[in-house]
């Protein structure tokens, strides 16, 4: 549905995309994620035609759009301050572009009806602007955006201004209305969680240029490099090499200064003797009390924090010098941890490897 071809952005000397190239099928949710500044708002504004091009193209459903402007592209966008008309109703901002393209007052009327409807705003069409809720406003915006039925739909951190509770139900309506509506979404956000829950696929950029493109699991699973695998959550390093790999079975081991272990390897890049960093989430190590040396992918440490939150536990453990962050799902024996000192920590076999340059 939409093509973005080796895509150049200069701001006079300043090149604020390097070369970003992509294809979002029809239908999908696709988020641009990474740290402010890296280019996401100015992406989205040059597939909606907003900013030039400095070099590259831009294809919609097969049509060459660079040189369009913003109202004869099938693009709509949602800015981050939504935009609104204050001095309009509603109703009035809902049916502004079906004015500006002429459309006769009776469906106009019909169109807005059936928006609002579709938005869960049928009783506030007469309402003002400032009369609403932030979440409110969002919506107006969202209905304004697809009243013309636009091929892509071009959202810019929609949610930023909601707070958090409202963010969290915004995103499920969101996501609800892009699915039911089949339409072709780009998202951006610079939160990485909001990104993993609202996408089909995370586009993951930094300094200009596009870092890895992958599902939520594919970018949290399988990062593709250290800055990755640390965006979308915390990660516990751990420097090692390939010692083999058995060609069947898959099983591996690897050494590091802290003991050898034994992992599944999925990857296909990674070769006997490689150096790697070990990727090891909180989530997937086991933590238990006291320590039987000499277990498989057990190692033994000392508790140094252990803070219980109800659903989890959040606790840091010294291996030797090396501290490591461990997430205790479901901490049912949080008094004895808290008089723990001893803990033996299980390295899982599914830890993801980056291969080092
Ligand atoms: N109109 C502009 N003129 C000059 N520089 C700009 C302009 N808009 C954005 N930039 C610069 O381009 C870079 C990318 O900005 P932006 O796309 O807004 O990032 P993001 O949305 O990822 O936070 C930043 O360094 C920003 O300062
Ligand atoms: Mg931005």
């Amino acid at each position: 549905m939409l093509i973005l071809k080796n895509i150049h952005k200069f701001y006079g000397t300043n090149e604020v995309l390097k070369g970003v190239s992509l294809e979002v099928k029809q239908g999908e949710l696709v988020t641009f994620v990474g740290p402010s500044g890296c280019g996401k708002t100015t992406l989205l504004r040059l597939i909606g035609g907003f900013t030039d091009i400095s070099s590259g193209d831009i294809i919609l459903d097969g049509q060459r759009i660079n040189d369009l402007p913003p109202n004869l592209r099938d693009t709509r966008i949602c800015f981050q301050n939504y935009a609104l008309f204050p001095h309009m109703t509603v109703a009035e901002n809902v049916g502004y572009g079906l004015k500006i393209n002429k459309w006769p007052k009776h469906k106009i009327a019909a169109r807005v009806h059936e928006l609002l409807d579709m938005v869960e705003l049928q009783a506030f069409g007469d309402r003002m602007i400032d009369k609403l809720s932030g979440g409110q406003q969002q919506r107006v915006a969202f209905a304004r955006a697809l009243s013309l039925e636009p091929k892509v739909l071009l959202l810019d951190e929609p949610l930023s201004n909601l707070d958090a509770n409202l963010r969290l139900v915004m995103r499920e309506e969101i996501r609800k209305l892009q699915e039911r509506l089949h339409i072709t979404t780009v998202f951006v956000t610079h939160d990485q969680f909001e990104a993993m829950a609202i996408s089909d696929r995370l586009v993951v950029m930094k300094d200009g240029l596009i870092e890895q493109v992958g599902s939520p699991i594919e970018i949290y699973e399988r990062p593709a490099n250290e800055f990755i695998a640390a965006f979308v959550g915390y990660v516990n390093f751990m420097d090692g090499r390939i010692e083999s790999i058995d060609p069947v079975t898959r099983n591996t081991a690897v050494s590091t200064p802290y003991g050898t272990f034994e992992i599944t390897l999925e990857q296909d890049d990674i070769r006997t003797g490689d150096d790697v960093l070990m990727v090891i989430r909180p989530e997937s190590v086991s933590l238990s009390i006291d320590c039987k040396q000499g277990g498989k992918n057990i190692l033994c440490g000392s508790l140094k924090t252990y803070m219980y939150a109800g659903s989890l536990a959040k606790c840091t453990v010294m291996i030797g010098e090396k501290k490591m962050i461990i997430d205790q799902y479901n901490p049912r024996d949080a008094q004895h941890f808290k008089l723990a000192d001893k803990v033996e920590v299980e390295i899982p076999r599914s830890v993801h490897l980056l291969k080092k340059k």
